[in-house]
């Protein structure tokens, strides 16, 4: 199963995916993720990322399709595999077609989670992650048992340098600009389905999970 988990900033994507890779056994593949670790690594493509990402801008289209392109060549990715975050432009969205009939793999399908754009920001402002294991949490809808604390592994919690009410802005504008033109464009290849993101997490789950069982 291909599955792009689509949605705008904020909406809970990082989150179910994790939960869809328990369910499916299939590798999450995040743009935002891969470039945090370049610039953890301090890479030239680190560097490049850090200048976009701080801004809330994009990184240029064919720095991500390249980087795309080389992870889904590997072999984990045969069996399907769950895209976060991109595509996240038209021409993105055409390379990824190119790239999966190059690589002799099924078309992708769009699953959008929607959440209205009121909610994001707190979303964004609230949310925590693991130094240690990447685990989510959001200090007030999804806060883990000690304060500062991961759950799953003890690790400290910290704050993405983008998720200011500030940052959160022009994120949420590039992506009305950018991004919300690929509903039109996987509809229109019946390939599009949208799952209702302001329900609690373990629903929202529930819903994609069938949605993607359905299909
Ligand atoms: P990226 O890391 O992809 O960020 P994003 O798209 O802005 O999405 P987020 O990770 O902020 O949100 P999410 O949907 O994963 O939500 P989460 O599950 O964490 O990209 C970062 C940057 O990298 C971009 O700005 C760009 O510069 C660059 N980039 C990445 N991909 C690119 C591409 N393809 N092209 C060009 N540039 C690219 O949840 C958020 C919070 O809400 C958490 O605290 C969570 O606990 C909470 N939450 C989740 N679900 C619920 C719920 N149902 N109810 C209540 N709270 C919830
Ligand atoms: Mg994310
Ligand atoms: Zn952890």
């Amino acid at each position: 199963m291909n599955i792009l988990l689509m949605g705008p900033p904020g909406a809970g994507k990082g989150t179910q995916a994790a939960e869809l890779v328990k369910e499916f056994r299939i590798p999450h593949i995040s743009t935002g993720d891969m470039f945090r670790a370049a610039v953890k690594e301090g890479t030239p493509l680190g560097k490049q990322a850090k200048a976009c990402m701080d801004e809330g801008k994009l990184v240029p289209d064919e720095v991500t399709i390249g980087i795309v392109r080389e992870r889904l060549a590997k072999d984990d990715c045969k069996n399907g595999f769950i895209l976060d975050g991109f595509p996240r432009t038209v021409e993105q969205a055409d390379a990824l077609g190119t790239i999966l009939k190059d690589l002799g793999l099924p078309a992708a399908k769009a699953i959008h989670i929607n959440v209205p754009k009121g909610d994001l920001i707190a979303r964004a402002v609230g949310r925590r992650i693991c130094k240690s294991c990447g685990a989510t949490y959001h200090t007030k809808f999804n806060p883990p048992k000690t304060e500062g604390k991961c759950d799953e592994c003890g690790g400290e919690l910290f704050q993405r340098a983008d998720d200011t009410a500030e940052t959160m802005e022009k994120r949420l504008s590039v992506y009305e600009a950018s991004t919300k033109p690929l509903i039109d464009y996987y509809e229109k290849a019946g390939a599009y389905v949208a799952v209702d993101g302001r329900q609690a997490i373990d629903k929202v789950t529930k819903d994609l999970i069938a949605t993607l069982k359905a299909k």
